[in-house]
């Protein structure tokens, strides 16, 4: 029966570190897949998710089904992350939230719930996206279309072109939006062209999607959240998938939530009603141990200082890398101008290098990075970055 089937490219992301991990160079470093490392190299553990675990440990809970829509603290404690605790959606219940496995889980619920009540619209990402929400749409049986969004002359956001496609799209498009530190370029829209952006979105009647799986790596988490409260202080309906992936450093927990804006309690409980048909007949309940860690976390107040310092160390030491990355780079080819890479934002630089530059990283340094030229600074540190800057010389 196999016999129509195809050789499937290796994933553009994910399949970077596939062949990262076959290569033998001691020296090798992978600055392809959206990871925090530490300064060791290593992906942290954080004491956070350390405590939490003693505690979990301690009360032995016996492992059975969560509700279909997950853990009930965690939902509760996600949706105040992501809305604010005193905020009106919050407060008349017009918000629900189901765990889901990461971010990807959550745009999935997302786009399979949006294929069954708006199969009639389009979707709509930024050009350039992060590389799975084309294929994550399409795989939900979506047209996906691009916006403008970067402009490489400027290194920064093509914001006319931006916002004259939000006001010709058509009633009920879904416009997905990068909350914070865009994925795959750092550019991100200061608050006045979010104004405008939220103006046009409501007014059209689009449906907008915020993808936030970076908070806390821009400015700060609420700083990085404020987008997605500006959005729900407009009444309308709205879809917002987060992760704990990078924020909790869990990636392999698959912990993520989708949120769902809608106008009233009454309909909002039509839609979660919904949602978990979608979930049910998708994985039918998520697994315990990510969003137990995650619940206790954020709900017990030490525990949350512990997070919220220990984000704010990853916030800083990318920023650093930033920093030190540019000024290498500045002595190791200075006809180059890499200042841009401080103004970017979150985990990644889209640096500029092409696809050949970043092929010969590969094969010439075992240096991994997305063929877009999309680096991870997070993946670089005080060891790894002179062999890094030294190898981008050499290939500029
Ligand atoms: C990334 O963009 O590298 C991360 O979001 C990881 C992923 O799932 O692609």
């Amino acid at each position: 029966p196999f016999a129509a089937v195809d050789m499937a490219p290796r994933d553009p992301i994910l399949g970077i570190t596939e062949a990262f991990n076959a290569d033998k160079n001691p020296n090798k470093v992978n600055l392809g897949v959206g990871v925090y490392y530490d300064d060791n190299g290593k992906v942290p553990l954080l004491e956070c998710v350390k405590k939490s675990e003693a505690q979990l440990m301690e009360k032995a809970t016996p492992r059975t089904y969560l509700p279909i829509e997950g853990l009930a603290a965690y939902d509760k404690a996600v949706q105040e992350l992501v809305f604010g605790a005193d905020s009106a959606i919050v407060q008349e219940k017009r918000a629900v939230t189901a765990q889901a496995l990461g971010g990807t889980g959550a745009l999935k619920l997302g786009a399979d719930f949006l294929k069954r009540f708006a199969p009639e619209s389009q979707v709509w990402i930024s050009d350039p996206s992060w590389e799975n929400h084309r294929a994550l749409f399409e795989s939900a049986g979506f047209k996906v279309n691009n916006y403008p969004y970067y402009d490489p002359a400027t290194r920064g956001v093509n914001f006319a072109g931006m916002l004259s496609a939000l006001k010709e799209m058509p009633k009920g498009s879904i416009v997905v939006l990068h909350a914070c530190c865009h994925n795959p370029t750092g550019a991100d829209l200061t608050d006045d062209q979010w104004t405008d952006v939220i103006k046009v979105v409501s007014e059209r009647g689009l449906i907008p999607f915020l993808d936030m799986a970076y908070q806390g790596f821009g400015d700060g988490i609420d700083e990085d959240g404020k987008v997605v409260r500006r959005f729900a202080e407009t009444g309308g309906a709205m879809f917002v998938s987060n992760s704990f992936s990078k924020s909790f450093s869990l990636y392999g927990e698959r912990v993520g939530a989708l949120s769902i804006v809608a106008t009233s309690a009454e309909e909002a409980a039509r839609v979660l009603s919904q949602l978990k048909r979608v979930i049910r007949t998708n994985y039918s309940n998520p697994p315990t141990h990510g969003g137990q860690v995650v619940a206790t976390a954020l709900s017990t107040p030490e525990l949350r200082k512990v997070w919220e310092d220990e984000l704010a160390g990853m916030r800083v030491r990318i920023r650093e890398m930033r920093k030190a990355l540019v000024s290498k780079l500045k002595e190791k080819a200075p006809s180059h101008d890499f200042d841009f890479v401080i103004k970017q934002r979150g985990m990644f630089s889209y640096s500029g290098l092409t696809k050949e530059q970043v092929g010969r990283l590969r094969d010439e340094f075992s240096i991994y990075a997305v063929d877009t030229g999309r680096i991870c600074v997070a993946a670089l540190n005080s060891r790894n970055i002179d062999a890094v800057v030294d190898a981008i010389a050499k290939v500029l």
